[in-house]
């Protein structure tokens, strides 16, 4: 077990740590000189462009790569695009037809609710497009079409380099809907390609400058509650974050779209209380980046420390930050690829000083397979 662990405490570590691997292998191959190429997604060009509604269903993690997807595809395809809880999806009676793509998220490619849901669409003759890790699972063998994310096994209950293997083929999907439809030229979708690629070696980087996340980990883990507040890809990162730490530390943590805050959440804060803040790019989207920032403000001013992520060269955050966080620039999009990272490493350090177990957390299942 300990080589399994390739070095590493727990299986967690490992996998964080090969995110940047992750990713690459992910891209590999689907780049070509005319955009991406999509060999496996065997629905054809013509359905893809038939497509006039796109839902994507999942649980967990996985759902939080999905609310993420649904800002790329509905960017970059003009398609509306809606996200749903799996285990809500057909008790809802959702509206589906031949021309509704129906996209199931699923790591392990056997969550019953998931599994349960893409049953439902194809019953209504949806077309049904999994992204999965796990080769030949059930997910994938029952939809039309699978793109495989290749993450390689993920052993640790909670999810990292799937997550972020996820983001990866959503995007790619993304680009290869807007480019089979020709709302993106070639060259164009190409520019994202290259900035994806990218994206390994910036994670290396930001991988090993993990040190202050770490102390500060020590520092949060006698806290009551934590905070997660982001806006845009923001949200499901906090989200994200809230339930890693939930998962792993089994503290009480919510994630919250930071413009909701005033709405109600705001009352939870109170002295000290620790506010991970998940602030967009100054450089991809300004007034966005603003609005986050006058949020900082406002739980600041009601007593909560501030833990600020950012990105590398915005100080003007500094001020309002008890702790600065800065992850290296990306597009704004694909800025969850950075910035969920600090995050996973918070939850990971904050349960082993905690004294839990991070690789087998209490009550949950690597995979469900009951509804
Ligand atoms: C379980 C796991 C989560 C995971 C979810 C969905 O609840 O504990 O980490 O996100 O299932 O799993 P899937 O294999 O469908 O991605």
């Amino acid at each position: 077990k300990a080589a399994e662990k390739g070095g590493f405490d727990h299986f967690m570590l490992k996998e964080i740590a090969d995110q940047p691997q992750a990713i690459a292998d992910t891209l590999l191959g689907r780049l070509t000189d005319h955009g991406i190429a999509l060999d496996e997604v065997r629905i054809s060009d013509q359905d893809l462009r038939d497509v006039t509604k796109v839902f994507i269903v999942a649980c967990g993690t996985a759902y939080h790569s999905g609310m993420v997807a649904k800002y790329a595809i509905e960017h970059w395809t003009r398609i509306p695009c809606e996200v749903e809880l799996a285990s809500e999806f057909r008790y809802r009676d959702p509206i589906l037809d031949s021309s509704t793509l129906v996209i199931a998220i699923s790591q392990s490619g056997e969550t019953m609710d998931t599994l349960m849901a893409l049953r439902h669409a194809k019953q209504q003759k949806a077309r049904v497009l999994a992204i999965c890790n796990t080769n030949g699972s059930t997910i994938p063998r029952e939809s039309d079409a699978v793109l495989y994310t290749h993450g390689g096994p993920e052993i640790a209950v909670a999810s990292t380099k799937a997550f972020l293997t996820q983001l990866v083929a959503c995007y790619l999907l993304g680009l290869y809907l807007a480019q089979v439809r020709g709302i993106m030229y070639a060259d164009e979708v190409g520019a994202v390609v290259r900035q994806l690629q990218q994206t390994p070696d910036l994670l290396r980087d930001l991988l090993d400058q993990m040190d202050p996340v770490r102390k500060l980990s020590r520092d949060l883990s006698s806290a009551r509650q934590v905070l997660f507040i982001g806006r845009h890809v923001g949200y499901p990162v906090a989200l994200e974050g809230a339930l890693k730490l939930k998962e792993l530390a089994y503290m009480h943590a919510e994630g919250f779209a930071a413009g909701e805050l005033k709405h109600g959440p705001i009352a939870l804060i109170d002295d000290d209380t620790p506010v991970i803040c998940v602030v967009p790019s100054p450089v991809g989207n300004a007034m966005m980046r603003d609005k986050v920032v006058s949020n900082i403000q406002e739980v600041r001013a009601r007593g909560a420390r501030t833990i600020v992520i950012a990105e590398e060269g915005d100080e003007g955050v500094r001020a309002y930050a008890d702790d600065l966080i800065f992850v290296p620039r990306v597009p704004t999009l694909l800025a969850p690829l950075m910035t969920t990272v600090p995050l996973q490493i918070l939850a990971c350090e904050i349960a082993t000083a905690r004294g839990y177990d991070v690789d087998q957390p209490r009550n949950l299942a690597k995979s469900v397979t009951v509804e």
